[in-house]
């Protein structure tokens, strides 16, 4: 073996490693210094049972305590799905036993409209949106596919779309190819080598006069590079005129998003993953600035029909509207993700994501520690790349998708580590390669690190001997 195996008193002074970051992350913010209005016992709407307390380790391990995980497993795959704090659970209960006892009352004498206005105006604040730019979805495919099939894009009209897209995007996009002769062109990323820079560049190279739409991933789910957003939006689309859509699965509830300063057109995202809501919810922002899209496309009367509505022939209910009312929906559940998001404000969302990127910066440092540089870590180091996620690959073998879902399954099976593994092109014409995805969010802490990088070391010497 190329590596010996860590001793404890490496682990320990990895720790103290990490309390510095941890740390350094805590003081960040200036929000992040004021303790949430829950932690000293003054709740909110709907609060969650806590005591007193600042912030620090013994601060997040009572956020644990408000999951109901599994503690034989460690789960690190929010990246597939998160997990609702008790109190969620609680008030999802109680708001669907108030559905079934008089199933009327989610709505009152106007039907469901002022219930669900009231909780976008919770949300919308939290994102940095208007009230009437965030639609509640049922996940990140819904907004994607409802903002895909309602631009009125036609034949010859261009999409650019990055080389590591969920299908969530690219299933979408491959309708609008077949049926209507749009054309996709696929932008190769910067993988191994990411800089913010080559993103934009990657974007600025390929515009072309055909290019109607700049579609990308916040955050990638392939190795949780997160792209530079703003700067995409407003050196490459914003210019040329092009509205942007971005996939932000992984940004809502990890990263504190201002859709606003973002400046896209279109953001997509799940309610169900790091933010830690019930199954099958989203949140899809569309900004009101139809009236630039029409100068845009002024060749064209219609730019957006909301096709995926209930409402889709009524304009003078407003887009908003327009795309919310899709038939009747899960009431209990969209109350349940503003309960959830509250939750997230109270805390702070800036030191989530302070916390969430310490821990993944710590998971990265003790890969390459304990795993040498024949590791490969897809996942970028700065800071402003980063995310929750960690994507890497222990093997010299990395196009082999078996060894690796082996790997993945004895984890789960032998060290109770769940995580998942992801399969993409480092670039466009590369070979394929596979890496392991570890999720950390706040519910976990420097010892899950500590634990699940020391489970991968293990299993891979026992694997290679
Ligand atoms: C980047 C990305 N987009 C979209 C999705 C689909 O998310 P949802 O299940 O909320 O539709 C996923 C799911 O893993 C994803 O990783």
């Amino acid at each position: 073996m190329k590596n010996e195996r860590k001793n404890k008193q490496d682990l320990m002074m990895d720790r103290r490693r990490f309390l510095r970051l941890a740390g350094a992350a805590a003081a960040g913010g200036t929000a992040a210094a004021v303790a949430p209005s829950w932690a000293r016992g003054a709740g909110k709407r709907e609060p969650f049972a806590h005591g007193s307390g600042r912030s620090g380790r013994g601060f997040w391990r009572r956020i644990s305590r408000e999951f109901l995980l599994d503690p034989r497993t460690t789960y690190m795959n929010i990246g597939t799905t998160g997990s609702m704090p008790r109190h969620v659970i609680a008030n999802y209960d109680r708001y669907n036993k108030l559905v079934a006892r008089d199933p009327w009352d989610m709505g009152g004498e106007w039907g469901p409209w002022p219930y669900m206005s009231e909780l976008v105006a919770r949300i919308a604040p939290q994102m940095g949106a208007d009230n009437h730019e965030i639609i509640l979805t049922r996940n990140t495919t819904d907004g994607m596919c409802s903002v895909l099939e309602g631009l009125n894009l036609q034949p010859g009209d261009e999409v650019l779309y990055t080389h590591h897209e969920h299908v969530a995007g690219t299933s979408p996009l491959h309708v609008l190819q077949q049926r209507f002769g749009v054309i996709l062109t696929k932008v190769e990323i910067p993988v191994l080598d990411a800089t913010e820079q080559g993103y934009v560049d990657a974007f600025a190279n390929a515009v072309s006069p055909a290019t109607r739409l700049i579609m990308f991933s916040h955050i990638t789910y392939k190795t949780g590079a997160r792209l530079p957003a703003k700067r995409i939006c407003q050196e490459v689309a914003i210019p040329n005129g092009i509205p942007t859509l971005i996939d932000g699965a992984h940004a809502i509830g990890m990263i504190d998003l201002d859709f606003h300063e973002l400046d896209c057109d279109f953001y997509a995202g799940s309610g169900h993953k790091w933010q830690c809501g019930p199954g099958a919810t989203g949140i899809l922002y569309v900004r009101d600035n139809l009236a630039r899209l029409r100068d845009f496309w002024s060749d064209r009367p219609d730019v957006f029909w909301p096709i995926n509505s209930s409402l889709a022939e009524y304009p003078f209910f407003g887009l908003q509207l327009q795309l919310q009312y899709v038939g009747n929906d899960n009431y209990p559940a969209k109350r349940a993700l503003a309960d959830a998001c509250d939750m997230w404000d109270e805390i702070g969302r800036d030191r989530i994501e302070s916390y969430v990127l310490s821990l993944s910066a710590y998971c990265k440092e003790l890969i390459r520690d304990t795993f040498g540089s024949s590791a490969v870590i897809y996942s970028p180091d700065a800071p402003e790349l980063s995310s929750g996620l960690t994507a890497f690959n222990p093997f010299d073998d990395r196009g082999d998708a078996a060894l690796l879902k082996e790997f993945r399954d004895r984890l789960r099976e032998e060290y109770g580590f769940i995580v998942r593994t992801t399969d993409f092109h480092v670039t466009l014409d590369g070979p394929e390669e596979h890496a392991v995805r570890i999720s950390t969010h706040l519910f976990h802490d420097e010892r899950d690190v500590e634990g699940v990088v020391a489970a991968m070391y293990s299993l891979f010497t026992d694997m290679m001997s």
